[in-house]
């Protein structure tokens, strides 16, 4: 239902010529996204940003209708912010120095290795919901308790949910930064040396900084270790995907085209793998009418993309740097 009439706004707007119609159109997303705003002024600045992002997608998606993209944009929750915005209080990845890693990466012989055309680790259960991180920069924590529920779930046989805000509150004395940002590999770190992290229901996510809660009693995982594979190689991480099972990785996430990313094959030429600001789950991989995409788990909630996940061009030089930082831990 929610699909079809984001269809139909799309196809209405079109048509637009007047500015009540388009006035109309923009209270119909407002009520829809249940959008309040402060005052006046707040109101008028974001009727704009909106009204640009509108006109953006709209161009967007009659090039591709014409088969210059294969993938559209929507008029998504993200709609009323700028660029700037969302990569400031969306993202929160910081940049990890692969060097420091050189210890943990994980060379693996891929001769002799046969891998399946495709592989989805949702059909086997490995994935939970799709969640939203709202306004808090706590991607990382995400995208690394997304890589521990699937192997939690391949060793004790049921997925459980684990708890981000465990992750943003406790964390801190291993380098990450809460709402303001984190590393993936720092929140393997806490959950080693803490011993445990706890699910989601024992410990549920708050959208902001809290005190520190983490109780044993509500532990639902634990890892021991954790693999960094080689930087930007996508054939390795094809490897391991299809093998081990999701893998967090990070990505560039700072274009509109990705803010606003509705369906289809990611495969924006601009999205540059050396900026990278986001972590986000790889859960599989395929191809679609000859062309190889990754599967990827976001943390914006099932409004976003297609139900919560994206399908990004796979083989394509690295594109979004969805290869230059991967990493899985170890239980
Ligand atoms: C309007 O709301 C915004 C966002 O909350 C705030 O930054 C700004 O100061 C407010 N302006 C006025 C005039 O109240
Ligand atoms: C669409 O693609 C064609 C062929 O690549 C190109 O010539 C044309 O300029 C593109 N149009 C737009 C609007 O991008
Ligand atoms: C990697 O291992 C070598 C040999 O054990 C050690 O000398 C070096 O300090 C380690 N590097 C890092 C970054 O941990």
């Amino acid at each position: 239902m929610h699909i079809l009439c984001s269809v139909l706004l799309l196809a209405s707007l079109v048509c637009i010529h007047s500015s009540s119609a388009l006035n109309k159109v923009w209270e119909e997303w407002r009520i829809n996204h249940q959008k309040v705003y402060a005052n006046q002024t707040e109101h008028v600045f974001r009727r704009a940003v909106w009204e640009k992002n509108m006109k953006l997608v709209l161009r967007h998606n009659q090039e591709a209708s014409a088969g210059n993209h294969s993938f559209t944009l929507g008029l998504n929750h993200l709609a009323d912010m700028t660029a700037e915005e969302v990569s400031e209080k969306l993202n929160g990845l910081k940049l990890e120095d692969p060097v420091e890693f050189r210890n943990n990466t994980f060379i693996k012989d891929l001769s002799g290795l046969t891998l399946p055309q495709s592989v989805d680790w949702r059909k086997e259960g490995l994935v939970s919901p799709v969640r939203n991180q709202g306004l808090c920069g706590s991607c990382w924590a995400f995208s690394s308790l997304g890589a521990l529920e699937g192997q939690m779930k391949k060793q004790t046989g049921v997925l459980v949910p684990l708890s981000p805000q465990n992750l943003v509150d406790c964390s801190t004395y291993d380098g990450n930064h809460g709402c303001n940002g984190g590393y993936i590999s720092k929140a393997y770190t806490y959950i080693i040396r803490n011993g445990g992290v706890d699910s989601e229901s024992f410990y549920p996510y708050e959208h902001q900084n809290g005190k520190c809660r983490y109780s044993v009693k509500g532990k639902a995982a634990y890892c021991s270790n954790f693999h960094i594979l080689p930087r930007g190689d996508e054939n390795t991480l094809q490897a391991w995907v299809a093998t081990v099972g999701p893998v967090a990785v990070a990505v560039n996430a700072m274009l509109q085209s990705f803010h606003l990313y509705k369906g289809g094959l990611y495969n924006a030429p601009d999205c540059n793998p050396k900026f990278i600001n986001h972590a986000v789950l790889v859960v599989g991989y395929g191809s679609d009418r000859g062309q190889d995409f990754w599967l990827v788990k976001n943390s914006w909630g099932t409004a976003w993309g297609e139900k919560g996940f994206i399908r990004i061009a796979r083989n394509k030089n690295n594109l979004c740097g969805i290869a230059s930082f991967a990493v899985y831990p170890t239980l």
